[in-house]
């Protein structure tokens, strides 16, 4: 389990409309637990839950990650129903927060080989990380960060200043258009790893690009930003723990890792977006409904595992391995 950290809120500022910077720090600026590109921490909020937000660093400057002092972020306002981000811009310069230790599901792999990287709104958090590094490490790299809007796309002055030419925007408002990933995707010539994090379409469409146009397992790699988000048409059922025997309703609104969480339950989890597999618990009896970016095709049919953060139930009731 990580080191769980008592840091205090040094800085906030509005970015944009939805995207605020928050820094944190310990008390006294004592160094803090080092990272790498592409890690996150887990931010406690008041209930006990807690939830996942990628480190940034826009600076061409390494010790910034390997000798940090403060750990910055970039927060989106989601709607209601995802409470991080609400308690996450309400805070205010002095207050105090638990934070679990860096974690980094989303490693930049190291190499010498020219890198793309592709940005969809607050997705440029691990991503701006990486382009700092890779500008450090003096690597060719190429970073597209797409919005909808010129005011949703935050740490724009920075990033001009990190990439230089580097750098390519693409506003959909300005262009007319949404961001042509799979475009992108197919206009690439070489074998260049490309790194993506954006909202749940996006990397859908990059998934999908992928393996239409025959990219090796593993050239594509990925995060979502996004936790999971109720589906029109998804319903309660019920979970037996095997363990206990007890019985809990995952009401439509809810994970099963959240009802598990709300009852004093500690399940093992880490980005809710079921993309990292931490949570992953064998199923013993019932149908799952997939919802992650782990299993492949064959395990998601086979129904014997699912991600608890994010999938749910085809049958009334699922008895799972916890
Ligand atoms: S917590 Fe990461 S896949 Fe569920």
């Amino acid at each position: 389990m990580a080191e769980t950290l008592t840091l205090t809120v040094t800085e906030v500022r509005s970015e944009t409309p939805l995207v605020r910077a928050v820094v944190l720090a310990r008390p006294h600026g004592e160094p803090l637990p080092s990272w790498q590109p592409g890690a996150h921490i887990r931010i406690k909020l008041p209930g006990g839950d807690d939830r996942s937000y990628s480190l940034i660093n826009l600076r061409d400057d390494a010790q910034a990650t390997t000798r940090p002092t403060a750990y910055s972020l970039g927060i989106r306002l989601e709607d209601p129903s995802q409470g991080g981000s609400r308690f996450m811009h309400a805070l205010k310069s002095g207050d105090s927060v638990e934070v679990l230790a860096p974690s980094n599901n989303f490693p930049l792999n190291p190499g010498s080989e020219a890198v793309v990287l592709i940005a969809g709104g607050i997705g440029i958090t691990p991503i701006a990380s990486m382009a700092a590094a890779l500008t450090t490490d003096k690597r060719p790299y190429r970073l597209y960060y797409a919005g909808r809007s010129r005011e949703q796309l935050a740490f724009i002055k920075e990033l001009e200043a990190l990439c230089g030419d580097r750098l390519a925007l693409h506003i959909d408002d300005a262009a007319g258009k949404v961001f042509d990933i799979r475009g992108l995707m197919a206009s690439l010539s070489g074998n260049e790893p490309v790194y993506c994090c954006g909202p749940r379409a996006m990397i859908d469409t990059a998934i999908a690009a992928a393996k239409e146009l025959g990219w090796e397992n593993g050239r594509l790699r990925f995060e979502l930003f996004t936790a999971a988000a109720p589906v029109a048409g998804d319903g309660a059922f019920e979970v037996v723990l095997k363990s206990t025997g007890e019985s809990f309703l995952i009401p439509p609104d809810k994970t099963i890792l959240d009802v598990l969480i709300d009852a004093g339950k500690d399940p093992l989890h880490d980005c809710k977006r079921g993309d990292c597999g931490i949570c992953q618990v064998d199923v013993i009896e019932g149908v799952p409904d997939h919802r992650d970016y782990i299993l492949t095709d064959a395990e998601k049919a086979e129904g014997k595992k699912m991600q608890i953060c994010v999938s749910r139930s085809k049958s009334p009731r699922l008895v799972l391995d916890l």
